[in-house]
């Protein structure tokens, strides 16, 4: 076998990849060494602009097989009955940069593509089932308040603290957070959930709510505080590797896809706002129901044209599932798109790891653009309407029966409408019947710690106010354990208990 000889990227050999075109030995290196020039300028082009958030994160390829039968429910082509889906997810780490550590303690991007006979269809969701805010106007905020300091480029507690501590709907979140689910042992030992509630539609035109569980055949465990620091310094990569090596040795990873089912009619009685996402629904109102099981079974050849370069949008729906009124997905649905122009390029859905997989996609009236390189032929009709044989819209198709009914005055609303509309219920009753004797002890020790790093003592102290509010036992051990630090507390127990929600 010959072996391959170097090109330029035009394709004609080059002379050497060792030494640059010199005046004489020592002479100058001269501007038409054109081979020269193209490889140093190329380089300085390696980089896309890292993702704004979950910049650091690893994935795979695999399937998604349907065991359980939920045509009932939807008639998306990827959830019926034996259909057998080719997919790709990325996990990921939210607040940290490119290069930071997998072990750091955040919630966990569970990022998936179904590459569907109906085009390609994305869940982005993370490994907890909720979220911190439940706007998406305050997006920016909360992460700016937990990425860096503008002056010092540190991370800082009191900024996280200020934020959430005025933010009380992100209690829930935080306490999943400060739990063992902000430290996964590895990718593959994690659930993943949609968090949000999502309109799925059937083949009659019905329409229900759903929620997605994906859970880990492999188990869920955790790294301990100690653990997670060690891993952070000796393999700052230590998720990707083990994804990267269980998957080499054929040990393939998979979760189990269960689905929550809410009747359409049911959101508008039940006892909290269901499109609330920083709520979950109790098992025992709306019970698990199995949909099928995804494997991760290949590798990527190339991290940065299939993982760096993939990009995952809540707005890529397939007919039979949809949006519903959560403010959050519908904040999302605007920005992720509009991330991946700026990120990836105007064109980023023809990279073949972004390109649908079905026969039927190539009709998108879309044209022009930066680095285009699809197009139809010289005859087929560039506009719509047209009476020349263009594609043309079919509503029926595309799943226009999805919707729900909303009317009323422009309103910027934080309205609670629910009779059990509340911010510490949930989180109280996961540290009080979730968690269990020992993980109750660990989460102690964990927030004393990271309330402990606050120099503000009216951060500090609204801080406690918050973990009071979630449970008062918790509070109160909280500012003993601060004392016992030597962290400045007041003597008094400011904050209210709430009721707990039953869940
Ligand atoms: C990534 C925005 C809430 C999960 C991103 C990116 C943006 C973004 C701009 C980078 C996209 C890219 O460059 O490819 C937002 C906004 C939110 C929000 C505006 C709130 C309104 C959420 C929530 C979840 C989530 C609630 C999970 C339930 C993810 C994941 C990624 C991501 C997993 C990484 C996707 C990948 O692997 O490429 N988000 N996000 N985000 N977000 Fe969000």
């Amino acid at each position: 076998m010959t072996e391959p000889f170097t090109t330029t990227t035009s394709g004609a050999p080059v002379a050497s990849d060792a030494h640059a075109l010199t005046v004489g030995a020592d002479g100058p290196v001269v501007l038409h060494d054109h081979y020269l020039v193209e490889k140093l300028a190329q380089f300085n082009r390696e980089r896309v602009p890292e993702r704004v958030v979950h910049a650091k994160g690893g994935g795979a390829f695999g399937t998604f097989t349907v065991t359980g039968d939920v045509s009932a429910y939807t008639r998306a082509a990827v959830f019926q009955p034996g259909a057998e889906t080719g997919m790709l997810a990325r996990f990921s780490t939210v607040a940290g940069e490119h290069g930071s550590p997998d072990t750091w303690r955040d919630p966990r991007g569970f990022a998936l593509k179904f590459y569907t006979s109906e085009g390609n269809y994305d869940l982005v969701g993370n490994n907890t089932p909720v979220f911190f805010i439940r706007d998406g106007i305050k997006f920016p905020d909360f992460i700016h308040s937990q990425k860096r300091l503008p002056g010092s480029n540190l991370r800082d507690n009191d900024m996280q603290w200020d934020f959430w501590s005025l933010s009380p709907e992100s209690a829930h979140q935080v306490t999943w957070l400060m739990g063992s689910r902000g430290l996964p042992r590895s990718w593959r030992e994690m659930n993943g959930y949609g968090s949000h509630t999502y309109q799925w539609i059937n083949a009659a035109g019905e329409r229900f709510w759903v929620k997605y569980h994906f859970v880990s055949a492999q188990g869920v465990h955790a790294l301990s505080d100690d653990e997670a620091a060690q891993l952070a310094g000796s393999d700052a990569d230590h998720h990707i590797r083990d994804l990267h090596e269980h998957i080499e040795a054929g040990e393939h990873p998979r979760w189990t896809l269960k689905v929550q089912v809410m009747p359409y009619e049911d959101a508008k009685s039940y006892r909290f706002n269901p499109f609330d996402l920083t709520k979950v629904w109790p098992h025992d109102d709306y019970p698990l129901v199995e949909v099928g099981v995804m494997e991760l079974n290949r590798n990527p050849e190339n991290y940065f044209a299939e993982i760096e370069q993939a990009t995952f949008a809540p707005s890529n729906f397939v007919p039979g599932i949809a949006a519903s009124p959560d403010k959050m997905l519908l904040a999302r649905i605007f920005s992720y798109a509009d991330a991946h122009r700026y990120r990836v390029g105007t064109n980023h859905a023809q990279l073949p790891v972004n390109a649908p997989q079905t026969h039927d996609a190539g009709h998108s009236y879309a044209k022009d653009g930066n680095m285009r390189f699809e197009f139809a032929g010289a005859t087929t009709p560039v506009y719509a309407p047209n009476s020349r044989g263009g594609a043309h819209a079919e509503p029926a198709r595309a799943g226009e029966s999805s919707g729900w009914e909303s009317d009323g005055e422009l309103t910027r609303s934080a309205a609670t409408l629910h009779a059990q509309d509340d911010d510490f219920g949930q989180a109280g009753t996961l540290y009080r019947e979730v968690f269990d004797d020992a993980e109750r002890s660990r989460f102690l020790d964990t927030i004393t710690g990271h309330v402990g790093g606050v120099r503000d003592d009216e951060i500090r102290e609204r801080a406690i106010g918050y973990w009071t509010n979630v449970d008062a036992d918790l509070g109160a051990a909280l500012r003993a354990a601060l004392r016992a630090d030597g962290a400045p507390v007041e003597v008094g127990e400011p904050g209210t208990a709430s009721e707990p929600v039953r869940v």
